[in-house]
């Protein structure tokens, strides 16, 4: 069968970086960082990303691209018959899992961008009880989730040159210069500093084994490594692209979105003396107040501050959802020989049909549980603290240990290929596993 490619090395690494920036970083760093205590949280975070999820990277990076396979059939082609396939399947499982519930969010997204356009958000006085009647209606939710889905649906049936590689072209860029534009606004308001300081001077008595947990699983989640997306897509990398410094570029990136994101959202966050350790309203609740405050005496300008910044949460979800699609569309387009449209329809329906149980359990369906968790929680937990570490880290270990030596060479083509083994088969495998385990019994 034939297969798409990305047409450049940019648009690689623009469409792997698009695929890494996401509400993970604009929505949940802040969230976990407010809740973890800040800086000293930052620097276990930057750790686990460069020395963790950064050679998962490039592992899945290694396996897409000389497998020039989906995330099943990577495993098929370079070990057939050796049980190794089965990190594939956990990576189309975490796939599916992983765009259900972050439609919820972006479909909060696409609803408060209307909002705040419309002008309807601001009109509010109290935005916690606005989002918490917003979240539990059974309908609104439900609508604005599914219109995500579809976009999301109508970029990866259109094939990964024409549709994935141009929006990521075009989203990237324009989302990192909207950063910078807000970023700037907030660190002009008052009594900022506070929220600076938040962010740069570490309180290490705060740090706990759930803080070291939290940070793994955010540069996991963040990166979208360990499921296979990033294998996906190095699939449709031409052979110029060098592996380990795409890597390191989409790392960068990727952690300047966040840490950026943290300087929008903290100074802001102090300014008007909400709590950090907000949650996941931390954006959706909090944020409002701080457009109110800051240009509530011009409101042309709290329109469009707020519309701003939920475009850019909204685009950045949007170049996300689209890599967690690709995984199990390629998987299904390539494996049962269906078309790309009829393989990625399948997909949004299983993903909508879950996306909704996930959407009910804040209304609803609060009190449906499993394991002691609803749908939304549910889906959270399987995937950030069980499929996606032990997806690392069977990756790494695959690389590290029984793929082709020579083969692993030549797709590296680095002067760092020794030092990467050594990440690959020692320093991530136990790194991620003294998480992964530590997970398993803190759960
Ligand atoms: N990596 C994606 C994000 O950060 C899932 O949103």
């Amino acid at each position: 069968m034939e297969r798409g490619n990305f047409g450049s090395k940019i648009g690689a690494v623009l469409a792997s970086a698009g695929s890494a920036v996401g509400l993970g970083n604009i929505w949940r760093f802040p969230m976990e960082c407010g809740s973890n205590g800040g800086a000293a949280f930052i620097l276990i975070y930057l750790l686990c990303v460069f020395f963790l999820a950064m050679p998962v990277m490039v592992a899945e990076f290694v396996i897409g691209r000389s497998s020039r396979s989906n995330a099943v059939g990577s495993y098929r082609v370079l070990a057939p018959g050796k049980p190794w396939v089965v990190s594939g399947f956990m990576g189309v499982l975490a796939g599916f899992l992983v765009l259900s519930y972050y439609s919820v969010v972006a479909g909060w997204t696409l609803d408060y961008t209307f909002e705040s356009l419309t002008g309807s958000l601001m009109s509010e006085s109290d935005f916690g009880r606005f989002f918490s009647d917003f979240v539990s209606n059974p309908w609104r939710p439900v609508i604005f989730l599914s219109l995500f889905l579809l976009l999301t649906h109508c970029v990866v049936a259109t094939g990964v040159e024409k549709g994935i590689e141009r929006y990521s072209k075009i989203m990237m860029p324009m989302l990192l210069v909207i950063i910078l534009i807000l970023a700037g606004f907030s660190m002009f308001m008052p009594n900022a500093i506070e929220g600076v300081r938040f962010l740069l001077t570490p309180d290490f008595s705060k740090v706990t084994k759930d803080v070291v947990l939290s940070a793994m699983g955010q540069a996991f989640f963040s990166l979208s490594v360990g499921m296979g997306t990033l294998a996906t897509y190095a699939s449709y990398f031409n052979k110029e692209t060098k592996l380990l410094p795409s890597a390191i570029g989409v790392c960068t990136i990727d952690t300047l979105v966040a840490i950026s994101a943290g300087f929008i959202i903290f100074p802001a966050v102090f300014s008007v003396g909400v709590s950090a350790d907000s949650g996941p309203g931390l954006v959706f609740i909090t944020l409002p107040y701080v457009f109110q405050e800051a240009f509530g005496s011009v409101p042309v300008f709290e329109y469009a501050f707020s519309g701003l910044f939920y475009i850019l949460l909204l685009l950045a979800a949007l170049t996300s959802s689209i890599s967690m699609h690709e995984i199990s569309t390629a998987y299904i387009h390539e494996t049962f020989k269906l078309s790309r449209p009829k393989a990625a329809t399948i997909v949004t329906v299983i993903c909508l049909v879950m996306g909704v149980a996930c959407s009910l359990s804040f209304g609803v369906w609060k009190d449906v549980t499993v394991m002691g968790r609803g749908f939304f929680d549910l889906f959270d937990f399987i995937t950030a603290k069980f499929l996606m570490p032990l997806g690392g880290l069977l990756i790494c270990t695959f690389v590290g240990w029984d793929m082709n030596k020579k083969l692993v060479a030549a797709e590296l083509d680095s002067r760092f290929t020794s030092l990467l083994m050594i990440l690959f088969s020692w320093v991530a495998p136990i790194g991620i596993g003294i998480i992964f385990v530590y997970g398993l019994i803190s759960g």
